[in-house]
């Protein structure tokens, strides 16, 4: 039987694990990996002060688009995303496309409710109507790759939008590497690679994994572009580097390198201000979103950590 739209994965949104197995496309001293920015141009800000100041290097692992609907928005935010190392996530896939079928692409698992898949059927065909109005964006943003390889301090980091086999996966979800972590150390361990940084699933983990190849990490960012602890107003990226942040909020050492959470912390009140205009009470955006962009989703720093070598910030 045919899935709704919105809780599939589509066939071309896969690949094999074996993709990883292959030379670096980026090496960097200092990476930060931002995933889910979802069209806050505030935290968009925030994310290139944060990497100027130590000369790192920026990938946008999809989903930079969702609330910007607005036409100059979406041109500015595509702009000067596309300027940087980035992958499509689902959001940017489906805009590209025309597959009424996928709906957002996200393969929402059981555990989202129908009225919240449906909602963001709403928000992609906006968001579609306003894309069309950019050909060549949009052409772009089709183009882009679904997988990075990228080494950091002798670390072989793959970038991917959802897990080690599908663009919108949620093997990498704090949900499934709770109830099924031994799937997840298959993944890694078929992978060749040594962290897997992610997004996606708009809850952030960082977890260790023991595979035959020794320890691995899954870090995921959860959303840089909204806050995602219980009454926190600040995104979250992941950084890559050989030597430790003062703004992390925790993270591991792996190797020669560190992997961290760093805050994304943007201009609060102007994006709650700008939110409110584009999407009032009563729309798609507002009844999914409004609350976790005002006050954070329930879920807590220490839900999110799951490392032996545990350091967090005070
Ligand atoms: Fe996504």
């Amino acid at each position: 039987m045919a899935k709704k739209p919105g809780r599939s994965c589509p066939r071309h949104y896969r690949y094999s694990p074996a993709v990883f197995a292959r030379a670096a496309d980026l090496e960097a001293r200092s990476l930060y990996i931002v995933g889910g920015l979802y069209g806050n141009p505030y935290a968009l800000e925030a994310v290139f002060s944060m990497a100027r100041r130590e000369n790192a290097v920026l990938v946008f692992n999809g989903d930079f688009n969702w609330f910007d609907v607005e036409p100059a928005e979406f041109e500015s935010i595509n702009e000067t995303v596309l300027q940087h190392a980035v992958l499509r996530g689902n959001v940017e896939t489906e805009l590209a496309g025309e597959d009424a079928g996928a709906g957002c692409g996200c393969a929402y698992p059981e555990w989202v409710g129908d009225a919240e898949v449906e909602r963001s059927n709403e928000i992609l065909g906006r968001l579609r109507g306003t894309a069309r109005g950019f050909p060549d964006l949009r052409a772009r943003l089709g183009g882009l790759p679904m997988h990075l390889v990228a080494e950091v301090g002798g670390l072989r980091v793959g970038i991917v939008h959802g897990d080690a086999e599908s663009l919108a996966g949620w093997q990498f979800s704090q949900e499934t590497m709770r109830d099924r972590p031994e799937r997840v150390g298959a993944l890694l361990a078929g992978s060749g690679v040594d962290v897997f940084a992610c997004t996606h699933t708009c809850l952030p983990v960082m977890q260790e994994f023991t595979t035959t190849r020794g320890t691995a990490l899954v870090v995921n960012n959860g959303a840089a572009g909204m806050p995602n602890f219980r009454d926190t107003h600040f995104g979250l990226a992941t950084r890559i580097a050989s030597t430790a942040s003062t703004h992390a909020l925790y993270g591991t050492r792996i190797g020669a390198a560190v992997v961290e959470a760093v805050p994304v912390r943007y201009d609060h009140e102007a994006w709650m201000a700008r939110f409110d205009r584009v999407w009032p009470a009563g729309s798609p955006a507002a009844l999914s979103y409004r609350e976790r962009i005002a006050s954070g989703p329930g879920y807590e720093v220490e839900q999110a950590v799951r490392t032996g070598a545990l350091s967090r910030a005070a």
